[in-house]
């Protein structure tokens, strides 16, 4: 997808995306194109009882005086300047009235607000964003049943301005697909030696990416990563990116953690059929962990940032882990395995206690797909955030508004640590029926020492199951856009 900034477009070739604001505002050169059409555009908004309602939709095809032109009207609702996400929302939507219309030219006239050029970038963004398809096991479909959409202009009044803008944007965007992809990508396909093929690409960013394997998380003594691994055929690694973009090489980085379980059938204590597909995306705390990493190091982030993917297969079988067994972690606690399908919190516990003791990073950060009971609470609508530093949780939060990734925040305490409580270990790896994903996040917290940390439990939100105006339905890669913005504004020497 090619995206150019100008100030001036033809109206009469491909479609033309016009934003609208509630109670029919038309932007200067959206009014210019009414003018052209003899007043069709305003017409047309009366007889279809368009508002200008945020994300709402008006097509008009081939009006009279423009060869064969399509006008898509699309609603930002009453977007005040400098609202990077009604921009993305005018771009992500005008992109999906073209999929099915196969339209291969589309220009967003992006001459909205004050802030014109932050405007256009993000509407380049949201339509970079939307137009993204994990189509590549479709062999069937038509040509003509494609999308045809190749080409974007963005036109406003600095269009310099809006290219510089989008030029780091568009790194972000490259790191959002590229999670997407691997999250969509079948457990066939993405498992714990496949994905770190895939991020050792970063290394063509500048990242030094390093690849354990069971030998060397043996000697360091990772037993509850690798106890999840060892009912599986597939060797468990561990990845370690790191980004050094900050002008002291020795200053201590922020450290993002992933889970990355390939496919998690549960275990001997096995998961139900129904859904069990779904497992295929348990790894969708790593992969975002990936395509953060990715979109630093390709706008060159100013900070040193390192990020570390636990990857394993939690797999039944002969020579898989049992309920009741006990293991060693890294950090040399020990821990009653209760339920095999508690396996996330078992591979953080070592890639935790590995970074903090290795990198003695500012922070860390984890993410992962902990718990069903997160989406019992939050639903599909944000992230739980737990972590026992303040300072720490408002940065996060902030970050997440600002890119529409929303966190809520949940607490921590002694009465939820105590559940973890064994009688034949130091703990065990369920705390009981009650605050499923608060007792989750105690069981990490046992294994980041003195370390300021955050856990995101993102398991309602890495996969959507219907369109929205900047994530088709499917891979979202949660999180992604959240750590950029975090290190961005939090940790990077302005
Ligand atoms: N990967 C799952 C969590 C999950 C469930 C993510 C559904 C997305 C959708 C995790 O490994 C798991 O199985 N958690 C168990 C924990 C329980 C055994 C304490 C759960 O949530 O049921
Ligand atoms: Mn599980
Ligand atoms: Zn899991």
């Amino acid at each position: 997808m090619k995206v150019a900034f100008a100030k001036t477009h033809d109206a009469a070739v491909g479609a033309t995306a016009v934003a609208v604001r509630t109670g029919r505002l038309l932007t200067p050169a959206g009014a210019a194109l009414d003018a052209v059409l003899g007043g069709a555009v305003t017409r047309a908004m009366e007889v279809g009882r368009f508002e200008g309602k945020r994300d709402s939709t008006l097509t008009l095809l081939a009006p009279a005086g423009l060869d064969k032109a399509r006008i898509v009207l699309v609603g930002v609702g009453d977007a005040k300047p400098g609202d990077a996400l009604a921009a993305e929302a005018f771009g992500g939507t005008a992109v999906a009235q073209m999929l099915s219309s196969g339209e291969r030219r589309l220009t967003l006239l992006a001459d909205l607000s004050e802030d014109e050029a932050l405007f256009a970038a993000h509407a380049a963004l949201g339509a970079r964003l939307r137009a993204w398809r994990f189509d590549k096991y479709l062999t069937r479909e038509k040509k003509d049943e494609k999308p045809a959409l190749d080409r974007i202009q963005v036109t406003c009044t600095h269009p310099v301005s809006a290219k510089t803008t989008y030029q780091s944007l568009e790194k972000v965007a490259e790191g959002v697909l590229f999670t997407r992809a691997l999250v969509a990508e079948p457990a066939n396909v993405i498992h714990p030696e496949s994905f770190a093929e895939r991020v050792a690409a970063l290394s063509a960013l500048g990242v030094e990416v390093e690849v354990l394997g069971e030998k060397q998380m043996k000697k360091l003594g990772m037993g509850a990563l690798l106890g999840v691994g060892q009912g599986s055929a597939r060797e468990s690694k561990l990845v370690v990116m790191r980004w050094q973009g900050a002008t002291d090489p020795e200053a201590a980085p922020l450290a993002l953690i992933g889970k990355g379980v390939t496919f998690d059938s549960g275990g001997i204590s096995i998961k139900p059929a129904q859904g069990m597909e779904d497992m295929k995306w348990d790894m969708a705390g790593a992969a975002a962990v990936a395509g953060a990493m990715m979109a630093l190091a390709g706008r060159k982030a100013r900070a040193n940032v390192v990020g570390v993917v636990g990857l394993v297969e939690n797999m039944p079988s002969g020579t898989a882990q049992r309920p009741g067994d006990v293991v060693t972690s890294m950090s040399g606690q020990t821990i009653e395995v209760i339920n095999t399908d508690a396996e996330g919190r078992l591979v953080l516990a070592d890639a935790l206690h590995y970074t903090k003791e290795r990198f003695k990073p500012s922070a860390m950060i984890d993410l992962a797909t902990l718990t069903g009971a997160i989406i019992v609470t939050l639903g599909n609508e944000y992230g739980g955030l737990f972590t026992g530093d303040d300072a720490l949780a408002d940065k996060i939060t902030a970050a997440g508004k600002a890119v529409g990734e929303p966190v809520w925040r949940l607490p921590l305490g002694e009465a939820y640590d105590k559940m973890l409580k064994s009688d034949i270990a130091d703990m065990k790896n369920v705390g009981g029926r009650e605050a499923g994903s608060i007792t989750a996040a105690q069981f990490l917290k046992r294994f980041v020492g003195d370390t300021p940390w955050a856990h995101l439990d993102i398991a309602g939100m890495v996969w959507s199951k219907k369109d929205a105006p900047v994530t088709p339905k499917g891979a979202t890669a949660f999180g992604v856009r959240l750590l950029d913005r975090l290190v961005a504004d939090g940790f990077e020497a302005s």
